[in-house]
């Protein structure tokens, strides 16, 4: 079975202090991981190392950077280098989340850069995509992410892409509690794989991890995460709280 994730995305909150209590409060629940189950927390810079201090030892639990920069280093005042994330021992990075599409102007083809950049540096990409609430509505949805993917992902080979791992975060469903059903969800991420099946054969796309992001918390995981091509989620909200982090990592497929 492909890989089962639950992945944290803090985005832009808490202080040092409120983090460590998050991570210290979490790590006194019991996560039962097994061997194709993981958590990654995507915290905000400044705390990846002392998060990662504190998860240390902790098997399939990793700490991840929200961003990286498309260049590879110099004089980009205020970014980070894939080849930093790497030098601290980083085996993930999100890339394309929807807010850094929608703040910060990136398009598919400086995603694809970022991708690119990750993937030299020994960084799995989280690659999110997803559709804003008039796309959803006109009904152009499928077309859309399918873009998405095609100019950012495209490029990669068969070995690259063998079990990368997209998010499907519909915008609408963001920080809105408004949650995509779990059918909803299954159609896109039966569509993502099947998009990545023509391109690189159904038996890499197989391999293929597809995280679902929006309003996830820990009342509706049992339910998302068990659609057929729905591997864990990605979760904004739920994950600054510990117990409903707790709850939707324990809510992986077995
Ligand atoms: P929420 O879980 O707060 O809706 O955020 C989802 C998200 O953007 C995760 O990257």
């Amino acid at each position: 079975m492909r890989k089962q994730i639950a992945a944290a995305n803090w985005k832009m909150n808490l202080s040092l202090l409120q983090a460590e209590e998050l991570v210290k409060a979490l790590l006194e629940t019991d996560l039962l991981l097994n061997e194709k189950q993981l958590a990654i927390f995507g915290v905000p810079f400044p705390y990846i190392l002392p998060v990662k201090q504190l998860l240390n030892g902790k098997k399939n639990v990793f700490v991840t950077a929200q961003n990286c920069s498309a260049n590879k280093n110099g004089a980009y005042t205020g970014e980070t280098s894939a080849e930093m994330l790497e030098s601290i021992g980083l085996k993930y990075v999100i890339i394309g989340h929807s807010e850094r599409r929608e703040y910060h102007h990136e398009n598919n083809a400086e995603l694809a850069q970022k991708v690119n950049i990750a993937m030299d540096h020994h960084l799995q990409p989280i690659f999110c995509c997803g559709e804003s609430l008039p796309i959803r509505e006109a009904g152009t949805q499928n077309s859309y992410v399918e873009i998405q993917l095609k100019e950012s992902l495209f490029h990669l080979s068969a070995d690259q892409i063998r079990n990368f791992i997209i998010a499907y975060e519909p915008i609408w469903a963001i920080g809105t509690g408004k949650t995509a059903s779990s059918e909803q969800a299954q159609e896109m991420h039966a569509f993502i794989r099947s998009v990545m099946a023509a391109q690189y054969g159904q038996e890499i796309a197989d391999t293929i991890s597809i995280l679902y992001g929006g309003s996830v918390k820990g009342a509706n995981a049992v339910e998302i995460f068990g659609q057929p091509d729905v591997d864990g989620g990605l979760v904004g909200g739920a994950s600054l709280v510990a117990t409903e982090f707790a709850a939707i990592i324990n809510s992986l497929k077995k």
